[in-house]
């Protein structure tokens, strides 16, 4: 169901468009005050998003995630219907059991694999994955996804590179040892998953964020280091970027959308060892309009933003519908979070030309 209007009855540029509203299948939200500070912006969006269980203390069991579930729907009241699907941080010590309640009880929607030592707060992931064999075998029978966080951790493996790596040491073997387990690669950067999960069947998708695909390595280092640039798996080069626009605006049912929305402080950034992560929450579904309207793609949207990843999921359509006009407006250069410092959102401070009908900005 897309709605494109046009402007002076003729004339070809769109300048609304509807759809059903969108979902994000990648989110962080955190904890305490920056949860309360971030929640409502991936709220107004989205009906329904995934979210990472990397907290300091990670989510690992259904209690933890009852837990949180609550504290992330007292964050987001009065901001609109908006439903947080949980997911479990698999580490060497899962209880297949617990997992397998969780998913039926619907508290977990998927489980997440973080290499250990890949990423933020991933210590306690999964260093040997044939330990967790038993795990799998669990999820595959259920039809429960696996979430993967894409990286090999070798630090002989060039960081550009460890996506590709993964692929090839890593999934392509989980792939063939569990032929029916469904897969999310997630935050894809290269135009080797592009091609890796296109070759695959329907029960392998992955997640595309929009800062990869509105930057490539290049722009981490324009004019000196930029920190608010700097994610996991990080930007790759221009051809890689290309090769994430062609997938996404191509429709293609195994991509789908996932910011990868990453909150962290100011200060925690612009640091002499800063965090990784980009916080897009505040423009994101705004952001991907624009790449989709760079490509005239427009038509391509709905089903990046809405469809793939509810069917990939199993998952009813939303109902609702989401309007965006074409009509800048600034992005803040900061947000505040209580007693925490400030964040600063991808784009601080740029023109962002498109625009969520009903939202403030
Ligand atoms: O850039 C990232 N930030 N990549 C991840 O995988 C984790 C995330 C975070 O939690 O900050
Ligand atoms: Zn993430």
């Amino acid at each position: 169901m897309v709605g494109v209007g046009r402007a002076n009855g003729g004339c070809m540029i769109a300048e609304t468009i509807t759809i059903a509203k969108p979902d994000d299948w990648h989110v962080h939200l955190r904890d305490g005050p920056v949860l309360r500070a971030v929640a409502p912006y991936t709220a107004r969006s989205f009906a329904r998003a995934i979210i990472m269980p990397n907290l300091p203390d990670p989510v690992t069991t259904t209690a933890h995630a009852v837990a949180y579930r609550e504290r992330i729907y007292a964050a987001v009241a009065g901001h609109g219907a908006f439903t947080p699907l949980m997911t479990c941080y698999l580490t060497p010590k899962t209880d297949p059991d617990d997992l397998a309640r969780g998913f039926d009880e619907n508290i977990f929607t998927a489980a997440k694999l973080y290499p250990a030592g890949a990423t933020t707060h991933s210590a306690r992931g999964v260093a040997d994955l044939r330990g967790i064999y038993p795990v799998f075998e669990r999820m595959e029978a259920l039809g429960m996804p696996l979430l993967v966080h894409g990286e090999v951790t070798d630090p002989e493996v060039d960081i550009f590179d460890r996506e590709a790596v993964f692929i090839d040491r890593v999934l392509s073997p989980l792939l063939r040892d569990f032929p029916a387990l469904k897969v999310v690669l997630e935050h894809i950067t290269t135009a080797q998953a592009v091609d890796f999960v296109r070759a695959q069947g329907p029960r392998v998708g992955a997640t595309i964020t929009v800062h990869h695909l509105m930057i490539n390595r290049n722009a981490l280092f324009k004019g000196g280091i930029r920190p608010h640039l700097y994610c996991l798996p990080i930007a790759k080069r221009e051809q890689h970027r290309l090769a994430l626009v062609e997938a996404a605006t191509s429709g293609d049912a195994c991509f789908f959308l996932g910011t990868d929305t990453a909150p962290h402080t100011v200060s925690a950034k612009e640091a002499a060892c800063g965090c990784a992560g980009i916080f897009s929450a505040p423009a994101a579904i705004e952001l991907y309009a624009q790449v989709f309207d760079e490509q005239n793609a427009l038509d391509k949207f709905e089903a990046f933003a809405a469809l793939n990843g509810a069917r990939f999921y199993g998952l009813p359509l939303n109902d609702e519908i989401l309007t965006l006009s074409r009509e800048p407006w600034p992005m803040a250069e900061k947000i505040d979070v209580e007693r925490e410092g400030v964040i600063a959102p991808f784009c601080a401070g740029e023109t962002i030309l498109w625009r969520q009908h009903g939202d403030m900005g």
